[in-house]
């Protein structure tokens, strides 16, 4: 269990303090499925640095387990079981597709049989990319795949996601729900996605609204999806309650 209490974290823009999280709390229990949405510039991505350890909060607490993991470190947050998949996939020179997911799955002698099956899912030729170098010759949408595969390695006790969807063409998005439907069906984890997508808020469990960020309201489809409007995006209109 993930419990998020009062968060805040603020930065110094040019003199003047920016509120950016705005003392957020929220408890997240095991092996469920949550979506955190709202409009650009609400808090999401921030939110996420904030539970994987890239950013360190302003004041607040997260405590995940039990522990209280708010001054641990990125790796150790990893170890604790916190894996995160960035926006902005990461490019790490050197290494190889295969060596970046026997890595996260913890085993250096996974097959590449095994291997090949995790970018098989997120619609990669596995044949094609497994001994692909993760460098700028690989496009954005293939970065962004090869990360949700290797996320999907790791098969975290809490997994998040960044906009999964970002970037990604049709064909795979569509599957890519198939994935994620099938990660919610056999999941021994939680799974927390960033994400704009109807298709993707539909699966969940659980919806998180941040606007402005703050917590607008935490809830499911039915008690979240009122206070959205629009269908593609739900950058229209948000309502404070
Ligand atoms: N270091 C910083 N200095 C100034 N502003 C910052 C800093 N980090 C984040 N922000 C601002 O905080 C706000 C929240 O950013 P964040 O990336 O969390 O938004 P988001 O909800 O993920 O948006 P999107 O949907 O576009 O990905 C933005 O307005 C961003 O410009
Ligand atoms: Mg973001």
């Amino acid at each position: 269990m993930l419990e998020i209490q009062n968060l805040c974290y603020s930065v110094d823009n040019e003199g003047s303090r920016k509120d950016i999280i705005k003392n957020v709390s929220l408890t997240l229990e095991d092996n469920k499925f949550y979506v955190i949405t709202g409009p650009n510039g609400s808090g999401k991505s921030t939110m996420a640095k904030l539970i994987a350890g890239i950013e360190k909060p302003s004041s607040g607490k997260i405590i995940f387990d039990g522990t209280d993991i708010t001054d641990m470190s990125i790796t150790d947050r990893a170890k604790a079981g916190i894996s995160f998949a960035f926006q902005q996939p990461v490019r790490f020179k050197g290494i190889t597709v295969k060596d970046l997911i026997n890595l996260a799955a913890g085993d250096e002698k996974l097959s590449t049989a095994s291997a090949c099956e995790f970018l098989s899912e997120v619609g990669l030729c596995a044949r094609d990319y497994i001994n692909r170098e993760i460098n700028a010759s690989l496009s954005g949408g293939e970065l962004k795949r090869i990360e949700i595969a290797v996320t999907l390695a790791r098969s975290a006790k809490f997994s998040l996601f960044d906009e999964p969807e970002a970037g990604i063409d049709l064909w795979s998005f569509n599957n890519l729900i198939k994935v994620f439907e099938k990660l919610h069906d056999v999941t021994h984890g939680s799974i927390m996605i960033i994400s704009h997508q109807e298709k993707i808020i539909n699966i969940a469990d659980e919806i998180i609204l941040i606007a402005n960020g703050e917590l607008v309201k935490k809830g499911t489809k039915e008690e979240v999806l009122p206070l959205l409007t629009g269908t593609q995006s739900f950058s229209c209109k948000y309502t404070n309650e």
